[in-house]
């Protein structure tokens, strides 16, 4: 039997797993009843305001059956929560898979056969959550045809359409307002570090690749920041202090954005990567920080293209790769043109289509 007991500051106690630590506020778990009366049914939204319910509200009764909790309040409101869920919410379990860095070490890359995805969503979900894991995944199978990487990237979410069009052609062109239409080799970088917001996630489908070159790379952003951080700790302290310019320009725009190389999260955790050097322009800081700022980003340079952590492979027509713009950075050997055609489509969605897409999967399935 689950003791239940209200604490000297009206809390309710109960002597469950992680919730006998955590004295559950009557307000707090009041704005959680989940009636009728208070939830629309059909969008799960509130139907009433909760910064208008008496602060000094209290619990007026309580009982426990099985794994439920039966409350009611001192303004005459009742329901039933389950007590697990409430672990779940207050241990901020999520279903969202945890990211795993990676180096040049992968047995096989988390490859995808679209066949599969498209007819089980078993599959679809082993896809997102490689995608959640590593950051990208590959997927084979795929139609050559024109347009592919917009019906692909509609499986998730909406595309992201930026002034490259909703979806962009990555083919040599003469006079290219960026280097990726041209067959230069172009090497490891995160993409459009200049826009606001930075597309979330890049897909890149390919259409032909019958060029000699033109071989993709990926490396982790996350991995090389970490071995940084461990190794080179200076170096790790500017890059994730400095701000540097992106622009872009061309006849139509000039796009700018500044953000750092490596952007942390209040919690000094990793929370975007930023590298592209065609497009950089490192402020004019004192002397002795330029000094320091120039070998940080030499070493990251170095980092981003070296052996131990950049996976190469070949983009074969019908295949692609999506990948997560704020971690991932890409690359591409240069081509040449006088043996064959190659061709890439891309276009960019939003991290949220495919943690929503996820989620949603998840709970279907358990
Ligand atoms: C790009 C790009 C890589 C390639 O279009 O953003 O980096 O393989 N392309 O052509
Ligand atoms: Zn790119």
């Amino acid at each position: 039997m689950i003791e239940l007991t209200l604490d000297q500051n009206d809390c309710l106690i109960v002597q469950f797993d992680i919730l006998s630590d955590n004295p559950l506020h009557p307000l707090w778990l009041r704005e959680r009843l989940s009636g009728e009366k208070y939830i629309d049914q059909n969008n799960l939204q509130r139907l009433y305001e909760p910064s208008l319910i008496d602060e000094n509200l209290k619990i007026k009764d309580y009982y426990i059956k099985d794994q439920d909790l039966y409350l009611e309040f001192s303004d005459g409101a009742k329901g039933q929560f389950n007590i697990n869920d409430i672990i779940k919410e207050i241990s901020k379990t999520d279903v969202i898979p945890k990211k795993k860095t990676w180096k040049n070490n992968f047995n096989s890359l988390p490859t995808h056969n679209f066949e599969n995805v498209l007819s089980n969503n078993k599959y679809l979900m082993q896809l997102l959550d490689d995608f959640q894991m590593y950051g990208f995944v590959l997927v084979t199978h795929l139609s050559k045809e024109e347009g592919t990487v917009i019906k692909f990237a509609e499986h998730f979410g909406p595309v992201r359409s930026t002034n490259f069009g909703k979806h962009f052609d990555v083919v040599s062109k003469p006079k290219a307002n960026d280097l990726a239409y041209t067959n230069l080799g172009i090497t490891a970088h995160t993409d459009n570090p200049y826009r606001k917001p930075i597309p979330g996630i890049q897909i890149l489908h390919c259409i032909a690749n019958d060029a000699k070159g033109g071989d993709s790379s990926l490396v982790d952003g996350f991995a090389v920041s970490e071995y940084l951080k461990f190794h080179y700790s200076e170096y790790y302290k500017i890059l994730t202090e400095t701000e540097i310019l992106f622009k872009f320009t061309d006849k139509d725009v000039i796009l700018e954005n500044w953000g750092k190389l490596i952007e942390l999260d209040n919690a000094k955790n990793f929370k975007q990567i930023r590298f592209s050097g065609r497009l950089d322009f490192v402020p004019c800081l004192q002397s002795q920080e330029l000094k320091k700022f120039y070998k940080a980003r030499n070493k990251l340079y170095h980092l981003y293209k070296s052996d131990e952590f950049k996976i190469n492979f070949r983009l074969e027509s019908g295949m692609l790769m999506m990948f997560d713009n704020h971690r991932i950075l890409h690359g591409r050997t240069e081509y040449d043109l006088s043996t064959g055609h190659r061709h890439l489509q891309g276009c960019y969605i939003e991290h949220d289509s495919t943690e929503g897409k996820l989620r949603l999967l998840k709970k279907k399935m358990s």
